[in-house]
């Protein structure tokens, strides 16, 4: 194999200030999606350990639509579908991988996907391969999204609309305006794909995210990610049962690879009971909050902080990658986000709050970049 044209495009990117690698983990947690601190829960771990003890595999051995399907596949689909109050829900081995199934499968040719502008690079990838055409609308302006529906049905659009939006963005840390895009759905019949990847665990009753009360329309199919702050791994896609069976039926990235592992499907099922009981945990996360807001933002200039997510925008790659760089080697885990994660321009230090720190770690946290980002 020749090295070629790997090795200099890596170079280029190494130039820009763009160059990626692994690193092993090391300081403390302000950068994990684990927000409240269940990655490592005894009770989802003993849940694992007590069905290794009674026999469930390690391995599923195939498609669900083969032999892979297990029954706690199914127990944790009918729990999800119970708890997020909607008609039923897929189990899929991670979020990114239900996006591609979303967005290729659901929208059909001659409809038109009207995505949040921000949105994650998994629904991008969907879209991609949706048969459906997408645009694009400025970030949360609703009305943005509504003269794009316009602009559909002027142009002769008959299809169905499908407006797709993250409830809390996972670079940005503000929310969508949910209300408002649900009455435009409403007025246009369009069908809602919410991603609450960063919602779910953390907002809402029980942590049902903060599409909590959507969740159960005709018109809304939500994206309830369990890698993040379920603290395991995985997603569950919920909506309407018409939906779901026909995901089953059709969508690709789902019939036409391997199931998750049980065991994984018995650790989402105990996650979903931790976050229910989790509303001490949801506190403390909030108390969290407002020690950056007064230890990070206030001194940066920045509002307040809406989520556990607070991004500082630096502008400039390979000065965020320098800053990045200061603070790990600080002992704080903050990473630098660049383009093509964000757009072009607005390169930042993504700082997620988790319960993995204390207030002492957020003010430490805080005096650091109060010294390096003035
Ligand atoms: C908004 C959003 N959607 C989907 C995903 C993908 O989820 P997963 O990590 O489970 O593949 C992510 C993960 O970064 C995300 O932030």
């Amino acid at each position: 194999m020749t090295a070629e044209p790997f090795r200099s495009q890596l170079a280029a990117l190494e130039q820009r200030g763009r160059l990626r690698s692994l690193m092993p983990r090391s300081g403390r947690d302000f950068a994990s999606n684990d927000y409240l601190g269940l990655a490592g829960d005894a009770i989802i771990a003993q849940s694992v350990a007590d069905a290794v003890a009674r026999g469930v595999p390690v391995g599923s051995g195939g498609s669900r639509l083969l032999r892979g399907n297990a029954p706690e596949h199914e127990g944790l689909e009918a729990k999800a579908a119970d708890f997020f109050k909607t008609q039923a829900a897929l189990f899929v081995a991670n979020g990114y991988l239900a996006n591609l199934a979303l967005f290729a499968t659901l929208p059909q040719r001659g409809d038109l996907i009207v995505a949040d502008g921000l949105i994650h690079a998994s629904a991008h990838d969907g879209l991609r391969l949706s048969k459906a055409a997408s645009v694009f609308a400025a970030h949360n302006d609703v009305q943005s999204f509504a003269d794009l529906i316009a602009a559909f049905r002027a142009e002769g659009g008959k299809g169905r609309v499908w407006i797709a939006v993250e409830t809390l963005y996972s670079m940005d840390g503000d929310m969508a305006p949910l209300a408002d895009l649900t009455k435009l759905a409403a007025k246009h019949d369009a069908m809602l794909v919410l991603d609450e990847a960063h919602g779910t665990g953390v907002f809402g009753p029980g942590g049902r995210g903060l599409s909590s009360g959507l969740d159960g329309l005709h018109n809304v199919v939500t994206l309830h990610t369990c890698g993040k702050a379920m603290g395991t791994e995985g997603a569950l896609i919920c909506g309407p049962r018409v939906i779901i069976d026909y995901l089953i039926n059709r969508a690709r990235p789902f019939i036409y690879s391997t199931a998750p592992s049980p065991l994984m499907a018995v650790a989402a099922s105990a996650a979903i009971d931790r976050i229910e009981a989790a509303d001490n945990r949801r506190d403390r996360l909030a108390t969290l909050r407002q020690d950056a807001a007064e230890a990070i933002c206030g001194p940066l200039g920045l509002p307040a902080p809406r989520s556990q997510i607070i991004p500082l925008i630096l502008k400039d790659d390979v000065r965020t990658m320098a800053a990045a760089a200061a603070l790990q080697k600080a002992g704080f885990d903050v990473r630098g986000i660049r383009p093509p994660t964000v757009p072009a321009g607005t390169s930042r230090l993504r700082i997620s709050l988790t319960l993995n720190n204390g207030r002492s770690d957020v003010l430490a946290l805080g005096d650091h970049l109060r010294r390096l980002v003035r």
